[in-house]
């Protein structure tokens, strides 16, 4: 069945650093050759989106479409194999760099930045496929092929976080979550998770530094930096690794070198994007097989509430006050 697509489509616009996103009528963009062009249906708003709402986080010019991941139909190619090949699919799929993004009524987009969906996964849970799925099991493997005995992650009631505890159990590798409040401790002992510190309780940092050396964490994964960052640090055994992953808590990293240097301490960076360049046309796609299977477990992430796009005032701010208790879905109005 041919799509009519329309020549105009809403689309929310940023037109300054930290000012407030709009929604306006905007002419459908046109695929050029190896795009497509994606009819949207839903994206979720990730704090990735918040930071690029901001300002200063990845290069854009302004005005521009945020939204760093989504899904929805390919309805159209601009030539090329692979582009012909996804018409008709339904896809999850992320902007070309520096492009506009998924907030809106259609994308373009390279083909390659797209993957088609199984039909058991919904439009819904296929939007968030690509940004928490494919870290928590980028974490996975730095653990595995990194042989840490055990991880500590914080921000760990994120949607993120949740992923990193179902995957830590069925691969049996110990997890030390680390909140900063008594509510997601609960929610988390609930979900199965062993381990769970809570970083407002007077003896955190003692805590974590000997529940760290009984387990022999040595790989920390750190969404907060600022002074947390140095607590991380400062509770982790000789040799690990600290990877600073986002920066929540808005401030940067507060080191001791020492730690560095006498502690045998490592400090690095990760961004999914930048990791997967690093890895071969093989292993992409055995791992995005993997993604794919464990999507409605394993890798699912909670649905706290569905928006249009023209409210996205109002889902960013349900959004921002209640991060834990699952991802806003922005929602096309378009439909079949
Ligand atoms: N580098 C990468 O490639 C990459 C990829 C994926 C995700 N990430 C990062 O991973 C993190 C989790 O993403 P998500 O989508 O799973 O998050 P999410 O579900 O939206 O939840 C965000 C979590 O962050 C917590 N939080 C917010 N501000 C905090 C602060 N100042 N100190 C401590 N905790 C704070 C919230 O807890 P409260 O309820 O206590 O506010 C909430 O649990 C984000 O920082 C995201 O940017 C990075």
């Amino acid at each position: 069945m041919k799509i009519q697509v329309p020549r105009n489509m809403l689309a929310v616009r940023q037109h300054s650093p930290d000012g407030k996103p709009v929604v306006e009528t905007i002419p459908v963009p046109q695929p050029g050759k190896g795009e497509v062009l994606v009819r949207m249906a839903a994206s979720p708003i990730n704090p990735s989106d918040l930071a690029l709402l901001k300002g200063g986080y990845l290069d854009r010019n302004y005005p521009f479409t945020p939204g760093l991941e989504g899904s929805g139909m390919v309805v159209g190619s601009g030539g090329g194999l692979m582009a012909g090949m996804r018409n008709g699919k339904r896809v999850a799929c992320t902007p070309n760099p520096e492009a506009d993004g998924t907030w809106a009524e259609f994308m373009v987009t390279s083909a390659m930045r797209t993957i088609p969906l199984p039909p058991s996964v919904t439009l819904e849970q296929g939007s968030m496929m690509v940004v928490n799925p494919m870290t928590a099991m980028a974490f996975l493997h730095m653990a595995k092929t990194g042989k840490h005995p055990a991880m500590v992650n914080n921000a760990a009631a994120s949607a993120l976080g949740k992923m990193l505890i179902r995957l830590s159990a069925a691969h049996g590798i110990p997890l030390i979550n680390i909140v900063r409040n008594s509510t997601h401790v609960e929610v988390l002992k609930d979900m199965g998770a062993t381990y769970v510190l809570n970083s407002q309780d007077r003896l955190f940092e003692s805590e974590l530094t000997t529940l760290a050396s009984e387990l022999g964490a040595t790989l920390f994964l750190d969404a907060v930096a600022g002074h947390h960052s140095s607590q991380l640090l400062s509770a982790a055994p000789s040799g690990s690794t600290l990877v600073s992953y986002a920066r929540l808590s808005g401030d940067p990293m507060n080191v001791d070198p020492g730690q560095l240097i006498v502690g045998d301490k490592r400090l690095t960076g990760f961004q999914l994007g930048n990791w997967l360049q690093t890895k071969g046309l093989l292993f992409k796609l055995t791992f995005i097989n993997r993604v794919k299977k464990q999507l409605s477990d394993a890798l699912s992430s909670q649905i706290s509430q569905t928006f249009f796009l023209e409210d996205v005032e109002n889902a960013i701010t349900q959004y921002t006050g209640n991060m834990s208790n699952g991802k806003v879905l922005l929602l096309s109005n378009q439909k079949d």
